[in-house]
């Protein structure tokens, strides 16, 4: 045999880190943590095994957890003590996230990202105003513009709070634009924008609205998260997110979608994200449980797909327990 080509020369120990393409560090990653306004004692989350919501008093020590790992930065979400039409507890001056926020970046030295949205907020658990008879009427939902001035609101207050970046996740169009120009006139010029810009309608959520208690009470999202089949519109989606100002660019889910994260990564010139959600966790945990899968094998090998799908940065629940191993 007589083979010009032999690709498993690089294969070797010794050479094969030395022509690795794609690598995971600590600092890719970002861990989401659950503050909840409702409980005195950490509550573990069934449906996402070793994830936890935890009260106002434990968040910077949560943090502080999380930062010893080696993972420098947390996304934080809230369950706000009570719920109400509009989610008024979402930009509250002594909301949950506002009130985390605070004793997080006093306690630690994480970098602190907001998620902004309203439906952890809101009674009926959908991610802004809703239309009259929306209720009774499946093709109503959201009312998109009256939406934009809370979200504003919301992010306000996290900055004013202390959160270095904010994350808004409803889907409402101009969200991007609306927040800076909150910020901006808020004197909070320097605070980036990661926006979730192309955010599908995912089954792979489930598990997160278990955690953060954010399940629409009736109908479903998809009148504003975007429909699973579609690719060219992420751009359009996208593109829009960069002409209103967005820093970040989050692609979500990550393990289904990695296609668009690489669509996302060629196209545009902005770091981009991808979000590990609640659902990927849950199912490699599950069949992890079963003795199906290496756990951390199977999550080391997800997380580097999306880096090497292009993901600059990775939102993941796996954050902590990977961190120490890179
Ligand atoms: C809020 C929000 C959701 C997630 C992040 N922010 C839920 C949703 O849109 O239904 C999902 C995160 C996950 O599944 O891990 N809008």
């Amino acid at each position: 045999m007589d083979l010009t080509h032999r690709p498993r020369r690089l294969r070797r120990d010794g050479i094969r880190p030395l022509v690795s393409e794609t690598a995971l560090r600590a600092q890719d990653l970002v861990a989401p943590v659950f503050v909840d306004a409702t409980t005195d004692e950490r509550v573990p989350i069934g449906s996402m095994p070793g994830q936890v919501r935890v009260p106002l008093d434990e968040a910077a020590e949560r943090v502080a957890e999380v930062r010893q790992t080696g993972v420098e930065a947390v996304m934080v979400f809230g369950i706000p003590e009570s719920k109400d039409e509009r989610g008024s507890r979402a930009w509250a001056p002594d909301g949950v996230v506002q009130e985390a926020v605070r004793r997080i970046t006093e306690e630690t030295d994480a970098y602190v990202i907001t998620d902004v949205c309203l439906c952890e907020y809101t009674d009926h658990g959908h991610c802004g105003v809703l239309e009259p008879n929306a209720e009774s009427d499946p093709t109503l939902t959201v009312r998109n513009d009256e939406t934009l001035d809370l979200l504003a609101k919301t992010a306000v207050s996290h900055a004013e709070a202390g959160a270095d970046m904010v994350a808004p996740s409803s889907m409402t169009d101009g969200m991007v634009g609306a927040i800076r120009e909150g910020l901006d006139g808020a004197g909070f010029e320097d605070v980036p924008i990661m926006s979730y810009a192309a955010k599908y309608e995912s089954a792979f959520y489930g598990p997160f609205r278990d955690a953060a208690d954010g399940a629409p009470a009736f109908g479903d999202r998809r009148h504003y998260q975007m429909d699973p089949g579609n690719d060219r519109e992420a751009l359009r989606e996208v593109a829009l997110d960069v002409e209103q100002g967005a820093d970040v660019l989050m692609v979500k889910p990550a393990l289904a979608y990695l296609d668009v994260v690489s669509t996302v990564r060629s196209e545009f010139d902005h770091p981009v994200a991808a979000y590990n959600v609640s659902g990927e966790y849950a199912m490699l945990h599950a069949a992890a449980e079963k003795g199906w899968l290496d756990l951390d094998a199977a999550a080391h090998e997800s997380l580097l797909a999306m880096k090497r799908a292009g993901a600059d940065l990775i939102i993941t629940y796996f954050a902590e327990d990977l961190a120490p191993q890179l």
